[in-house]
């Protein structure tokens, strides 16, 4: 089978990964009613075409942070590309490079964020994770500074990490070779083999249950590079986030991996959207699978949307060329959603195709 959708390279993905990995990467918290409903949020949203418009000439460019992108389609930080690829994320990162589009790496990577922005011909940014340690924390920030990464997207949703009942089973855990590589020289690396998840141990002991708003502060003082909170899903934590000065936020319940019964983030953009009201960038991300899925998200006012599972597949798949073929499988179907709206370019998209007129 030729794959064609980001759901046909699920399946391909599914048939050559190991169990444990392809667990860990699909599973959501829990009972998976949030990843569910991701989903759910998107398929149950009717669109409301405009007909009659010029739309022969398209065009699909944005700009995310003041930064242009190709598409309003980013990447979205996954841990440890490693296990679905020898490339891992240096793959990655190639492909969204020549997509013309950003790439979010993970604090949690096999590969080193140098190498990362190496590999790139675009703009990466880094999604951090606040260790316990902050001398460390703030080692990793100077760090990725001078590597060349562009934004900093601080993950604010698990203060703990969410419950997945497989990486419990399978007793997750990193292979021999592969490594949490930015954090190797701190010594916070591997990650421990224990009767359980070995991500679950490795958060309990390292990583900052005590984030608050404290540490945003902090983080203004110690960078200067734009800050993105990543994981809001309440107006009045968005309302917090301009406050805080920070440059952006991400609509986002982590792929349903965290809170299981967190809103769909579909259900949550569009409050936040309002209560936002343009002071800073809104993106969103969470069950992003189809073209008109990213019509429906910046109809409800993001500027953008990220994907994080469907690059895991196109990597697994096939590395590089898997992870360009998925990600101009979206591109394609975004573009071909938009013409069907009557909008010839993004800034076209508006909440007016929510409603029948
Ligand atoms: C993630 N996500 C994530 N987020 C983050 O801030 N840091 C991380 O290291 C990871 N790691 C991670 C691993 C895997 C396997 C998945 C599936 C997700 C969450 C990610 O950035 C994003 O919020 C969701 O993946 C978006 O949902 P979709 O597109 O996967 O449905
Ligand atoms: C995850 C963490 C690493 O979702 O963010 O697995």
């Amino acid at each position: 089978m030729e794959p064609i959708s980001v759901f046909d390279f699920e399946e391909v993905a599914r048939e050559r990964l190991a169990t444990m990995v392809y667990d860990y990467y699909r599973s959501g918290a829990a009972d998976e009613i949030t990843l569910r409903r991701n989903r759910e949020a998107f398929d149950s949203t009717r669109l409301y075409p405009r007909v009659l418009i010029d739309v022969e000439s398209r065009s699909l460019t944005s700009t995310v942070l003041g930064q242009s992108c190709s598409m309003p389609i980013l990447v979205a930080p996954t841990a440890f590309h490693g296990l679905a690829h020898p490339d891992a994320e240096a793959a990655t990162a190639a492909a969204a490079g020549e997509a013309g589009t950003i790439m979010v790496l993970s604090s949690l990577s096999n590969t080193a964020v140098e190498d990362v922005v190496a590999a790139s011909s675009g703009s990466v940014w880094f999604q951090l994770y606040v260790y316990k340690d902050r001398g460390v924390t703030a080692e990793l920030v100077r760090r990725v500074e001078e590597a060349g990464c562009r934004a900093l997207v601080l993950t604010v949703d698990a203060p703990v990490l969410g419950t997945r009942e497989r990486d419990e089973r399978n007793r997750f855990h990193l292979p021999a070779g592969l490594s949490v590589r930015n954090l190797a020289s701190a010594g916070f690396d591997p990650l421990p083999e224990t009767g359980g998840s070995g991500l679950a141990s490795y958060f309990q002991s390292l990583l900052a249950a005590d984030l608050s708003w404290k540490d945003v502060e902090w983080l203004r003082s110690l960078t200067s590079l734009p800050i993105v909170l990543k994981g809001i899903v309440r107006r009045d934590d968005a309302r917090r986030a301009v406050d805080a000065g920070v440059h952006g936020l991400v609509v986002s319940n982590h792929g349903g991996r965290q809170l299981d019964s967190a809103p769909a983030t579909l259900e949550a953009l569009s409050g936040i959207s309002e209560a936002v009201d343009e002071r800073i960038t809104v993106l969103m991300d969470g069950g992003v699978r189809r073209g008109t899925d990213v019509v429906k998200a910046l109809a409800r006012g993001a500027s953008g949307v990220l994907v994080g599972r469907p690059v895991l597949w196109g990597l697994a798949a096939d590395g590089r060329a898997g992870v360009a073929q998925v990600l101009s499988i979206l591109r394609r179907e975004l573009d071909h959603a938009m013409a069907l709206c009557g909008c010839a370019s993004v800034a076209e998209i508006n909440g007016d195709l929510l409603h029948p007129g």
